[in-house]
């Protein structure tokens, strides 16, 4: 009798374990890439004045970037040829007006994507005052003023 309600209990353990793992797993999946409201809505705190542009335009040259999203941004790069990346043409003002400051800087912070189409995060090599330059020469590529 009471191995009985052991192997039941044997048994519940094993079928909610079960789908415990599979409907977290199910809720974590990386495709539901969300950015968090604060972070979208941040403004750049530096000015993106000429001197910003040029930093920031030093870090994308530098930083290999330009190996994915292309010299000029339009999203052709090197590697983005080989590999089906989708990257956007930041010098069309449409696409740049999609995205806020906020979010630019994030996604570079943070990183995005899990496949081989994958931007890099890059909060390790560079410093937020470095990242917002960067988001200044983006911005300047398409010489949209948000
Ligand atoms: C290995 C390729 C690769 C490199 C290197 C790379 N990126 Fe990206 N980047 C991507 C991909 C892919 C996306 C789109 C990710 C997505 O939407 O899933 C992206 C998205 C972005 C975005 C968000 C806006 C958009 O158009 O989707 C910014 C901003 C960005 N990259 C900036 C940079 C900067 C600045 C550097 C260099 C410091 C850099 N990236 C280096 C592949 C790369």
């Amino acid at each position: 009798m009471l191995d009985r309600r052991k192997r039941i209990i044997a048994r519940n353990f094993v079928f909610f374990g079960v789908a415990w793992a599979v409907l977290g797993c199910g809720t974590n999946r990386p495709s539901e890439f969300k950015i968090p409201r604060e972070a979208a809505g941040q403004r750049n705190p530096f000015p993106a004045n000429a001197e910003s542009i040029a930093k920031g335009k030093e870090l994308y040259v530098g930083g290999g970037c330009v190996i994915c999203h292309g010299k000029d941004g339009s999203g052709k790069g090197v590697l983005a040829k080989d590999i089906t990346m989708n990257l956007h043409d930041w010098r069309d003002p449409s696409v740049q007006g999609a995205f806020s400051d906020g979010e630019l800087f994030y996604i570079m912070q943070n990183g995005k994507g899990t496949n081989r189409g994958k931007m890099p995060a890059y909060r390790d090599q560079e410093t937020p005052e470095e990242i917002w330059d960067t988001v200044s020469y983006i911005r300047s590529l398409a010489a949209i003023s948000k």
